[in-house]
């Protein structure tokens, strides 16, 4: 499976698509998630809304894909809540960036995903490079653990990580808390 299908197939083992359900997907890019649902889950029905920061990525994504439940936003956060959230890729790429600011801007996003979606959100990140490597200039390489504590402690909220797929990178479930909606 090439890499970019084998990072959705992670990111959406959140989603039940046995029922409809509503899905924002932060940094669609020109929305090749699309592509993949399409491909492999051709029987669901999702009210999709992608969002990017980007003009050109949403000009793009529109035309490739439009419809009565596929919608666009250009934005850094979604203007409606929805069953699930999605962001893939969109933390790895911090140029020259002090790490402080960045991971601001990456709590930021996570309490923002967090208050936007009902049944969870999902996310990835690069693993941080083995000892004696060193990582690729301007690229955020994270600890699971400072992520899973914030969404833990911050975000009162129940996390799985995956990971050891073969890629130098980790997916992060994050639901809320069951003791939060029991
Ligand atoms: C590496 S691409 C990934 C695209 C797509 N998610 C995928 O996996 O194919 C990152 C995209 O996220 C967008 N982006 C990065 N940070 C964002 C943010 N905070 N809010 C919205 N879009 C963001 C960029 O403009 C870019 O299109």
């Amino acid at each position: 499976m090439p890499t970019q299908a084998l990072r959705f197939r992670k990111l959406l083992t959140l989603c039940n698509f046995d029922v409809a359900f509503s899905l924002n997907d932060i940094g669609c890019g020109y929305g090749a998630l699309l592509d993949y649902i399409a491909l492999y889950h051709p029987q669901s029905s999702i009210d999709y809304l992608g969002i990017d920061v980007s003009p050109a990525m949403v000009r793009s994504a529109r035309k490739r894909r439009s419809g009565e439940l596929i919608q666009f936003h250009r934005g850094r956060e979604s203007p409606r809540p929805a069953d699930y959230s999605i962001a893939s890729g969109i933390f790895n790429v911090m140029l020259d960036q002090p790490i402080a600011v960045w991971e601001r801007l990456i709590e930021t996003t996570l309490l923002h995903l967090s208050a936007t979606s009902r049944k969870g959100f999902a996310v990835n990140f690069v693993y941080q490079p083995a000892p004696g490597e060193s990582a690729r200039s301007g690229l955020y390489c994270a600890n699971p653990l400072r992520w899973i504590e914030f969404c833990e402690k911050r975000l009162g909220s129940e996390v799985s990580i995956i990971d050891g797929y073969g890629m130098s990178e980790f997916t992060l479930l994050v639901r809320p808390s069951r003791d939060r909606h029991d």
